[in-house]
C-alpha cells in the first residue's frame, strides 16, 4: 500500500515536472521567438525594420562615425531670420543645398515654418531626414513615413488625416517649437503674406507676445476641421 502511494506521488511529480516544462517551452516560443517569427514571415515588417535600421545607422554615422572634415573654424551661427511667410515654392529653395539662401534649412509643420538649420546633421544633404528639408513635413510626421506619398506637389490641406495622425503631427509641432526658431507661416495658394513689421511695431508699444503657444491636441474630426479653418484665417 505504502509502495503504491509512493509510486503515485512520484508519477504526479513527473507529470507536474513535465507540465512545467511544457509551459516554460511554450512561453519562450510565444515570446521573443514568436515576435522574431512574426517579423520574418511578414515582408511589410521586414521592410519597416530595415527602414528603422537604415535611419538609425544614418543617425549614428552622422553623430559618431563621420570623420570631421578639417574645417579650420566653426562658422558662426546664422543670424535669426526675420519673420516672414512663405509660399510652398519659396520654402522649397531652403533645402540646405548649395543653392539654399545662406545654406539655411526650413521645414514646415501644420502651417508653421521652422528654421532647422541647427539640425543640419538630420536635415542637411545626406542626413537621415534630408527629404523633409524645404518641405511641408506635416503629412510625413503625422503618418511616420518618409516616402513620396508623404509629400504633395501642391499645398496640402491635410483634411484627410485621422485624429490620431493630427495629434501625432501636433506633438511634432510642439517638439519643433521647443527646439527651433519659428520664422513664419506656410501660405495657402492665393493667400497674402502677413506684414510682421506691423506686429513688431505693436509689440514695441504693447510689450512682447510669445507667439509660441503649445499646439492643442484634438479629440474629434470636427476639431480637426476647426483647426484647419483657424489656419486659413490666421
Ligand atoms: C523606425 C525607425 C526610426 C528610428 C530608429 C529613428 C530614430 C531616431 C532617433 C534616434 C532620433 C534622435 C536623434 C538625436 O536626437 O540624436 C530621431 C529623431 C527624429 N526622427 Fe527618427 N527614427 C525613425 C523613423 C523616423 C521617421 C519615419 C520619421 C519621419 C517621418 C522620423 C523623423 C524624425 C525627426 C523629425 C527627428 C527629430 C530631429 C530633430 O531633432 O530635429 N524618424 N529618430
Amino acid at each position: 500500500m505504502d509502495q503504491e502511494v509512493k509510486e503515485n506521488v512520484v508519477t504526479e511529480k513527473v507529470v507536474v515536472a513535465d507540465n512545467s516544462t511544457i509551459v516554460e517551452s511554450g512561453a519562450s516560443e510565444g515570446g521573443l521567438y514568436g515576435i522574431v517569427q512574426d517579423i520574418v514571415q511578414n515582408p511589410l515588417n521586414l521592410i519597416l525594420l530595415s527602414i528603422c535600421f537604415y535611419l538609425l545607422w544614418k543617425i549614428i554615422q552622422e553623430r559618431f562615425l563621420k570623420k570631421e572634415a578639417p574645417v579650420p573654424k566653426r562658422s558662426p551661427p546664422l543670424p535669426k531670420l526675420p519673420k516672414r511667410d512663405f509660399t510652398l515654392a519659396e520654402l522649397r529653395s531652403y533645402d540646405g543645398t548649395a543653392s539654399s539662401p545662406d545654406g539655411r534649412i526650413l521645414v514646415a509643420i501644420n502651417g508653421k515654418v521652422f528654421d532647422v538649420t541647427r539640425g543640419k546633421s538630420f536635415y542637411g544633404p545626406g542626413g537621415a531626414y534630408d527629404n523633409l528639408a524645404g518641405h511641408d513635413a506635416s503629412r510625413a510626421l503625422a503618418t511616420f513615413a518618409l516616402g513620396p506619398d508623404a509629400f504633395r506637389d501642391t499645398y496640402d490641406d491635410l483634411s484627410d488625416l485621422t485624429i490620431d495622425q493630427m495629434n501625432t503631427m501636433k506633438d511634432w509641432e510642439a517638439q519643433f517649437q521647443d527646439k527651433y526658431d519659428l520664422v513664419g507661416r506656410l501660405l495657402r495658394p492665393g493667400e497674402a503674406p502677413h506684414d510682421y513689421a506691423i506686429d513688431d511695431e505693436e509689440e514695441s508699444s504693447n510689450g512682447p507676445s510669445t507667439g509660441t503657444s503649445t499646439p492643442a491636441r484634438v479629440d474629434s474630426k470636427s476639431e480637426i476641421v476647426t483647426s484647419i479653418e483657424t489656419k486659413k484665417i490666421k
